[in-house]
């Protein structure tokens, strides 16, 4: 979703803003832009749909004087089509903004202040943007207190008044923002990714506080009669500059994918103690896990398929209700959750705003709540009761790879420990599935060995329209995240089915060459899988299939058969899931497509 970046300080703002911006460009956008305070006290903006290249060559050819300080955006369209009057900056009068997030009564907004015929765009922002400039008459903290008094909605804006040069204010609610101060100037931004080419401290714009960035401070206000100057609490990044980069890889999809086996070490390792998950040092402590007569897990998008296949784990051990919902669904449905449940809530980013609304109903609610975020110090995590940080480091392509595998371990730590803490599970038992856990990194090295191999795939899956993922049991959880993974980098429309559920309908797609991956890694039901592997294989469907090296399979049953190293089959899902990503990331190059940024999609989905 929309990046924002500000800079002020003694170096040039526009390369600073430009390469910003081109750090934030995983997150989804379509157009972008800049606006300057120059030297001689006038702003200059410079908006463009397309690529921050484009924007950036614009702005060599156009932008010759120097200016230090200066706010820039990428706009992930929502209000009003992709053009160049959309993109922002936003300019009114005496106030020039940049906005992410949605302002809900833009319309009422435009009325009351009569805004009708003297806005450019079609946008929210620039009606905020109107607002204030109305509002302004000549204190920045006052008129933008005023501003937040009217406005309903997400938001985060960073905002420059002609009168006050060199200095940028930012504020939010809900939609993410963090500041840093550094040698060489301020900076505030929409994610970390801006940053860490700068600085590793930094801190998290508090919600409803106004932060001014001065070119050697940051103040922060907070909105009460004497705008009281507050401390934030000051955070260090956890990973280096390489973490963000492409490090010789063609995409960050392909670096993330081979990121895998490390991320899952820095994530299971240190919760590893005698052989025994332990929560100790994350403060988690396991009355949670005692207490609780069921659980929900609550996420999005592939997040929430991790949790399908936690679900399908830890039930038949628990033997309490473990259900998953999509947090746009929960958040609208009055759910069935209360003080007896652990609601368990997903997110690499921290921010996604369904999953953080899904969070605080369910704390209405009275559940306890346990996050599963990567990204430190981000709303979700610091919302929650709990929270168990995986440690995958950036994650900058827009299809999650490494963020899944480690929400999976992260998952399978608590199913652990929990089985164990509620007797389901002796200590020989825990340490036993540790053990047998860890032997999945090996596995998953295996597997990015035959990279070759599995790239042979893309050749059968590029061409086609439609392609079915089959599996059972835990295998049918594994598939659903394969099918996403490849409909959003490769385009090609997916569908994951629980492969019994074929013959109740979806099977009358299956004919000459379409393309069936099926997932058989679950002993107890492989020669039920088979059946069905039979019987698409029938209807001329071209058959993937993923099995394990010891399977006993006919090699005539599919058309290409990759098989993964004999691990216990709760943990086949770590190899599975790296040979899914491979397929979708093979296909997506073979198709010429853009794999980092799929066409509409956005990295951080912080609107509804
Ligand atoms: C797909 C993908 C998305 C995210 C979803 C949730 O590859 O990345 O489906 O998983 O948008 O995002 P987070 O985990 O940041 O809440």
């Amino acid at each position: 979703m929309c990046g924002i970046i500000g800079y002020t300080g003694p170096l040039g703002a526009k390369k600073i803003l430009l390469n910003g911006l081109a750090c934030l460009e995983y997150r989804g956008y379509d157009s972008a832009g800049i606006a300057l305070y120059m030297e001689d006290d006038s702003i200059q903006v410079i908006k463009k749909t397309g690529k921050v290249k484009a924007l950036k060559e614009y702005c060599d050819q156009t932008v010759h004087k120097v200016s230090h300080c200066g706010i820039g955006h990428t706009r992930w369209a929502t209000h009003g089509g992709v053009t160049d009057e959309n993109a922002h900056p936003h300019r009114v009068g005496h106030v020039t903004l940049i906005h992410n997030g949605i302002i809900e009564n833009y319309h009422e907004l435009t009325e009351q202040f009569h805004l009708e015929g003297t806005l450019v765009s079609q946008t929210d922002s620039e009606v905020a943007a109107g607002v204030l400039n109305q509002l302004y008459q000549g204190d920045p903290l006052a008129a933008i207190r005023e501003l937040l008094s009217f406005l309903n909605g997400s938001f985060s804006f960073c905002i420059m008044f002609d009168d006050q040069p060199g200095n940028i204010y930012a504020v939010r609610n809900v939609s993410p923002l963090v500041a840093a101060t550094t040698n060489s100037g301020t900076l505030v931004a929409s994610d970390l990714t801006a940053l860490i080419p700068y600085t590793k401290d930094y801190f998290v714009v508090p919600e409803e506080k106004i932060v001014k960035l001065s070119p050697y401070k940051i103040s922060v206000y907070d909105l009460d009669d004497n705008f009281t100057r507050i401390s934030p609490e000051i955070m260090t990044i956890n990973w280096d500059t390489d973490a963000a980069m492409k490090n010789g890889y063609p995409h960050f999809m392909l670096k993330e994918i081979h990121e895998q086996p490390e991320a899952l070490k820095k994530t299971i390792l240190p919760r590893i103690s005698q052989g025994l998950p332990d929560f100790s040092d994350d403060g988690i402590p396991d009355r949670i896990f005692t207490d609780c007569s069921r659980i929900h897990i609550v996420a999005c998008g592939t997040a929430m398929y991790a949790g399908m296949v936690a679900r399908a784990l830890m039930e038949p051990v628990l033997r309490i209700p473990v259900s998953v919902t999509i947090a746009s669904e929960f958040r609208y449905e009055n759910p069935l959750v209360d003080e007896h449940t652990l609601v368990i809530v997903i997110s690499q980013s921290g921010e996604t705003i369904d999953t953080l609304a899904a969070l605080r109903l369910a704390k209405e609610y009275g559940s306890k709540t346990l996050s599963i975020v990567n990204v430190k110090g981000s709303t979700i995590a610091r919302e929650s009761d709990y929270v168990l940080y995986t440690h995958a480091g950036p994650e900058i392509a827009v299809a999650s790879t490494k963020a899944y595998s480690v929400q999976l371990a992260a998952l399978y730590l608590i199913s652990c420990r929990m089985s164990l803490v509620r007797g389901k599970y002796s200590k020989e038992q825990s340490q036993a599935f540790l053990a047998d856990m860890l032997e999945a990194i090996p596995a998953i090295e295996t597997m990015l060995e035959q990279k070759d191999f599995i790239k042979t795939t893309s050749s059968h899956l590029m061409d086609q329209s439609d392609a079915f993922f089959i599996g059972r049991g835990l295998d049918y959880a594994f598939s659903l995240e394969g099918a996403l993974k490849l409909k959003e980098i490769s385009y090609i429309h997916a569908e994951a089915q629980a492969a019994g559920e074929l013959k109740h309908g979806t099977i009358a797609l299956i004919a000459d060459d379409v393309p069936v991956i099926a997932i058989a890694t679950q002993q107890h039901v492989l020669s039920k899988l088979i059946s069905n592997i039979r019987e698409v294989k029938a209807r001329g469907a071209f058959v993937i299939l993923l099995t394990k090296e010891m399977a006993a399979i006919d090699e005539n049953l599919a058309d290409i058969i990759i098989r993964i190293p004999n691990i216990d089959d709760r943990f086949t899902v770590f190899p599975i899931a790296v040979v899914l990503q491979l397929i979708a990331y093979y296909t997506s190059v073979a198709k010429d497509l853009d794999v980092d940024q799929p066409r509409n999609l956005a990295k951080s989905v912080t609107v509804e």
